[in-house]
């Protein structure tokens, strides 16, 4: 391990703060972590639209405790944040398509409840673990032979990925500052169980089992660079354990496809003609192409995706979605008509 990283964090500390932990990817890691170690969890989640508690139902009641409440509620974050050994801060407006209808949630989650957290975590000394996302690196060019690294320039392009490069600079920033004990990833577009349907897999999964067609955002060629969630967990608990503090690490799986190769991939799957989407009006400033070079944090660390045949994971999740109706059902005739409302 890494020297630096002994100022960090171990299996042995016995109490994590986990912020988001009813999201998709927080809950995943939640399972994750009760799974692999033996600590305790607290979860700090607002329940959003987003947020699920019965995302986490099933989770040992002695090992794992649920507060609902704000990230930017400056009072009980440093109450929190007391409590533990160590914060993994995955809470987020994260979806692009809601930033460009209404912004102010973005701004007020993703730059003041981070800003709130690293005060606490600073205050008492604490190991912070931020999650980010690759999109701060704005995108590619198809025929790009670069992709996404440590060293790459921040651009991001719209207002979820400013809002999440800003957090990203404050984090830094503290860091620098006041020695904050922090590490940063940059994941990779994730999917797998507990997504919620607003997302483009689990929308067009849905679609599906519901009879009606995918719909595809442009000409459909834009890239996305996919990994399992459950790999998102393993990399960030990698991090935690033996990432360099100060440092960030780039997450991704080697997983690039085409939208339109995902959603013919998901009507095959389904027994249908290939051809069988709709193309829709493309998303304002649509980011044309991600992709991660996760050399890092594979020769730091040791660290490879577990899941990384693509299509074996998209039958996974079409059976999840299957056998959880009860979990998505009730948001997706709300989140189809938000859609409608704005023309997709
Ligand atoms: P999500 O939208 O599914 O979940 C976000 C969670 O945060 C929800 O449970 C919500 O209730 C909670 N939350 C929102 N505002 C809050 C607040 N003010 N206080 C407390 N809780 C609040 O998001 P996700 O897809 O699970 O993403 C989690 C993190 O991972 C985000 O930081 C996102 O930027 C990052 N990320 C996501 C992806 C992806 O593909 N989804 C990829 C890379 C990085
Ligand atoms: O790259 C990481 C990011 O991935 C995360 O930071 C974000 O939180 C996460 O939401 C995701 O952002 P995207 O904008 O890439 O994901 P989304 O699921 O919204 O869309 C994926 C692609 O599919 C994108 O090119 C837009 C397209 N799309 C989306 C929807 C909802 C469609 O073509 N049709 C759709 O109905």
């Amino acid at each position: 391990m890494p020297a630096k990283a002994a100022g960090g964090y171990s299996r042995a500390m016995q109490r994590i703060l986990v912020t988001g932990g009813a999201g998709f990817i927080g809950c995943n890691f939640v399972h994750y972590i009760m799974e692999h170690t033996t600590q305790h969890v607290t979860v700090l989640d607002k329940l959003t639209y987003a947020g699920n508690v019965e995302s986490l139902s099933g989770l040992q009641s002695e090992r794992f405790t649920f507060i609902k409440g704000d990230i930017c509620d400056a009072v009980l974050v440093d109450e929190l944040t007391e409590s533990v050994h160590a914060v993994v801060h995955f809470a987020a407006e994260s979806h692009n398509d809601n930033s460009l209808e209404d912004p102010r949630p973005f701004l007020e989650t993703n730059l003041a409840g981070t800003f709130t957290l690293i005060e606490a975590a600073r205050r008492h000394g604490k190991r912070f673990h931020h999650i980010s996302t690759d999109e701060v690196y704005g995108d590619l060019a198809l025929d790009d032979p670069h992709r996404f690294t440590e060293n790459s320039v921040y651009r991001p392009t719209s207002p979820y990925s400013a809002t999440k490069a800003g957090s990203d600079m404050l984090v830094r920033a503290w860091v620098r500052s006041f020695g904050l004990k922090a590490t940063i990833s940059n994941c990779s577009n994730n999917y797998g169980p507990y997504q919620h349907v607003e997302k483009f897999i689990p929308r067009q999964i849905t679609n599906i089992l519901d009879g009606n067609r995918p719909h595809l955002y442009g000409n459909g060629r834009n890239v996305r660079d996919w990994i399992h969630v459950q790999d998102h967990s393993s990399a960030v608990l990698a991090i935690l354990e033996g990432g360099r503090l100060g440092e960030t690490y780039l997450i991704g799986a080697d997983g690039e496809r085409s939208n339109r190769e995902v959603v013919e991939m998901l009507l095959s799957l389904a027994g249908q003609p290939r051809d069988a989407y709709d193309l829709v009006t493309d998303r304002p400033g649509h980011d044309l192409r991600y992709a991660i070079d996760s050399s890092k944090l594979r020769r730091e660390l040791g660290w490879s995706p577990r899941f990384p045949d693509f299509e074996a994971g998209l039958a996974d999740t079409v059976q999840w979605y299957r056998d959880n109706e009860h979990w998505w059902r009730p948001q997706k005739a709300a989140t189809e008509s938000k859609y409608a409302g704005q023309g997709h």
